[in-house]
């Protein structure tokens, strides 16, 4: 399986700025085929970044969905509406469970994903207070269990996870605590074993795991290395061009 890349903009960069960066990016990233890059930005720089990027060099994604195709939701966006703009949707982001979405919700929208032809990138991962009381594997698995409740063995089979511990994400703050390679792969066997519980060995074979916690160019490496990790989820560090193309070319070299 190549390895993924993902960058999650968050809100941040309106069409001007995310068309300069995409551009600045095009510069310094060459097309591998050992390593997809998807790029989600706000869902307003969608259509614009569909009709510039390079599909060569990467794929879009949206940050989150509505679960249902059409109809009276203010401001929401429908899987429907995602087809031919995006590849992928991020499902259940710590900032949205934040938020108020629910394991319910979560487990809507990765279904609605998967009907719609789009890849959820779903992400689950414990907070601070559940590291703290060794309930890292507990909430994973809990997490991750409800999410798959409306999915088939064959859908869950080319679906994206991203564990993400929440106290390993950047908040804006400038505080960063970065994740060992153990607390990942503690984070992983969890998954791994509930995948095959739930869907037997086939349930892992096309999963693929990324690490959604914090990362930057000088720590990527690290990670990327790390047993059973397939790709990253960057959010601050892709921001910025240097760094995310840092992080992209580093996969690269590793998959030669
Ligand atoms: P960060 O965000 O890289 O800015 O810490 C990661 C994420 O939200 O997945």
């Amino acid at each position: 399986m190549n390895k993924l890349i993902v960058a999650n903009w968050k809100m941040n960069l309106a069409p001007g700025a995310a068309s300069l960066l995409v551009k600045r990016l095009d510069e310094k990233i060459k097309p591998d085929a050992g390593v997809e890059v998807v790029i989600c930005p706000p869902t307003l720089d969608l259509y614009p970044l569909a009709r510039e990027i390079d599909r060569k060099k990467f794929k879009l994604g949206a940050q989150n969905v509505h679960y249902l195709d059409e109809g009276p939701y203010t401001g929401e966006t429908s899987p429907q509406m995602l087809r031919g703009l995006a590849d992928y949707v991020i499902v259940g982001h710590s900032e949205r469970r934040a938020m108020g979405e629910t394991d319910a919700q979560v487990a809507k929208k990765l279904a609605a994903v998967v009907r719609n032809g789009l890849i959820p990138i779903l992400c689950i991962g414990e907070s601070l207070h559940d590291h703290e009381h060794n309930l890292a594997s507990k909430v994973v698995v809990d997490q991750l269990t409800a999410a798959l409740a409306n999915l088939t063995a064959e859908e869950v089979g080319g679906i994206v996870i991203a564990y993400e511990p929440v106290w390993s994400i950047n908040h804006g703050d400038g505080h960063v605590v970065h994740a060992t390679p153990e607390n990942i792969r503690f984070a992983y066997r969890a998954i791994r074993s509930t995948l095959e519980e739930l869907y037997g060995e086939g349930g892992i074979a096309n999963v693929r795991l990324l690490y959604g916690g914090s990362t930057d160019p000088d720590h990527c490496q690290a990670y990327l290395e790390t047993e059973y990790v397939d790709g990253l989820l960057v959010g601050n560090a892709s921001l910025n061009y240097e760094s995310f193309s840092k992080i992209v070319l580093t996969a690269q070299r590793l998959e030669k």
